[in-house]
C-alpha cells in the first residue's frame, strides 16, 4: 500500500485573501541532507535531498499588509524581532512584493513551538509558513510547487516543508540560464509504502548554535577535501533511498540515512577550520542506538546542524527507542515524531 501524503491544501489564485492571510507549517528532517549551495543567491543546492516531514513542532505565521507603513514589522512567539532575524525576514518579503508589484510593508507574528536554532528545523517550517502566509497576503496566487521554490528563497530546507510524508528537493538544471534552474528547484512528493515511521528525537542542546548553517556550509565547501566525495555518494544514497522507500524496506532507508548524515558531519569535521555540532551527549546518544540495532530494533541516526539526535524506527517501536535514547540524552527532553502533512492556509476562523 502506498503511504497517502496529506494534501497540500494551497487555495487557488482566486481564494487569496490579500490584505492578511495565516499558514501553519511543520519542520522536516533530512534522511538525504542538503549540505551545501552552488548558488547562494537563489540557493541553489549543490545535490538534492530526502526528508519526512513531521506531525510536532508545527510553526503559525500570519502575515498582515500595513498600508502606510515604512518598515517591516516581525515578532517571534511575541518578541519584536531585530537584527539579522528581521533583515532576513524583510529580505524575503522583499522578494515577496518584487513579485507582487506592492510596496506595502507587512506585520508579520510568528508562533514557533520548535527551540530556534537548535538543529531542529526551525528555519524549514518558519519560512515555509511564511512563504505560504506572505504569498496569500500579497495575493500572488500560487500553487505548491511554486510556494516551494519561494520557499527555498528564505531556506533551503524549507522548500520540503510544503510537502507531506517524504518530499525530494531537486536540485534544479544547470543550462547557464538562472531562471530555468531557479523554476527546476524545488521539492515534490517522493512515493513510498507504508513503513509506518516515527522519529524519535532526542533533545541533547536546544541552545542557539555557535555556526549557522549558512556559513557552516559554506566553508565546507570551499575548503573540506571530503567535499565532493560525499556530494558524490549523496547521489547515489538517493538514488538507492528512493527505490528503498519504495519496497518498504525500513532497515535500508535507515542505514542509507544514518551514514548519509555520518558522512556530511565527516565533511564538516574535515573543514578548515573544523565545525563540528555534535556534542558528547550526542555520541552516547548513537552508542544506544547501535546497542538497540544488536538487540534486534530498526533504529538508526541522523544529526542536522546541531547536537541533536534524530532516531528512525518503527512507530510501533517508538517507546522502546525513546526510553533508550532518554537514558543516553542526559537529562534532555525525548519526542516522538510520525510524518506530518504539508504546508497549509488557515481559514480565518481556523
Ligand atoms: O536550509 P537550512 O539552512 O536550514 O539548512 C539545513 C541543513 C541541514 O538541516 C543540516 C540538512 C537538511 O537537508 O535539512
Amino acid at each position: 500500500m502506498l503511504y497517502e501524503h496529506p494534501a497540500t491544501a494551497v487555495r487557488p489564485r482566486e481564494q487569496d485573501t490579500a490584505g492578511g492571510a495565516t499558514a501553519v507549517a511543520h519542520p522536516n528532517i533530512a534522511l538525504i541532507k542538503y549540505w551545501g549551495k552552488r548558488d547562494e543567491r537563489l540557493f541553489l543546492p549543490r545535490t538534492p535531498s530526502l526528508s519526512l516531514t513531521l506531525d510536532i513542532f508545527p510553526t503559525t505565521t500570519r502575515v498582515e499588509l500595513a498600508p502606510g507603513a515604512g518598515q517591516d514589522e516581525v515578532t517571534f512567539n511575541g518578541v519584536p524581532a531585530t537584527g539579522e532575524a528581521l533583515r532576513r525576514i524583510s529580505a524575503f518579503l522583499d522578494l515577496v512584493r518584487e513579485r507582487a508589484g506592492s510596496g506595502e510593508r507587512a506585520v508579520v507574528d510568528t508562533r514557533n513551538t520548535v527551540p530556534t536554532g537548535a538543529g531542529l528545523a526551525s528555519s524549514a517550517s518558519g519560512f515555509a509558513a511564511l512563504a505560504v502566509a506572505a504569498a496569500s497576503a500579497y495575493g500572488l496566487g500560487y500553487d505548491a510547487t511554486a510556494l516551494s521554490r519561494l520557499a527555498r528563497r528564505g531556506s533551503g530546507s524549507a522548500s520540503r516543508s510544503l510537502f507531506g510524508g517524504f518530499a525530494q528537493w531537486n536540485a534544479g538544471v544547470d543550462t547557464g540560464s538562472d531562471e530555468e534552474a531557479d523554476l527546476s528547484s524545488h521539492a515534490e512528493p517522493v512515493p513510498a509504502a507504508d513503513l509506518d515511521p516515527a522519529l524519535v528525537i532526542a533533545v541533547v542542546n536546544a541552545g542557539p548554535k555557535d555556526v549557522s548553517s549558512r556559513t557552516a556550509m559554506r566553508r565546507t565547501v570551499d575548503t573540506s577535501p571530503l567535499y565532493e566525495p560525499w556530494a558524490a555518494s549523496s547521489l547515489d544514497d538517493l538514488t538507492v533511498m528512493r527505490s528503498a522507500l519504495l519496497r518498504g524496506d525500513l532497515a535500508s532507508v535507515g542505514e542509507i540515512a544514518e551514514r548519509n548524515a555520518l558522512g556530511m558531519h565527516a565533511t564538516m569535521l574535515a573543514a578548515r577550520p573544523a565545525v563540528r555540532y555534535l556534542a558528547p551527549a550526542s555520541l552516547t546518544v548513537l552508542d544506544a542506538v547501535l546497542q538497540l540495532r544488536r538487540d534486534g530494533v530498526l533504529a538508526y541516526a541522523t544529526m542536522d546542524a546541531g547536537p541533536n539526535v534524530k532516531v528512525l524506527c518503527r512507530r510501533a517501536d517508538a517507546e522502546q527507542v525513546a526510553e533508550a535514547v532518554r537514558a543516553a540524552a542526559q537529562g534532555g527532553a525525548v519526542h516522538i515524531a510520525g510524518p506530518g502533512p504539508g504546508a497549509r492556509l488557515l481559514d480565518e476562523a481556523g
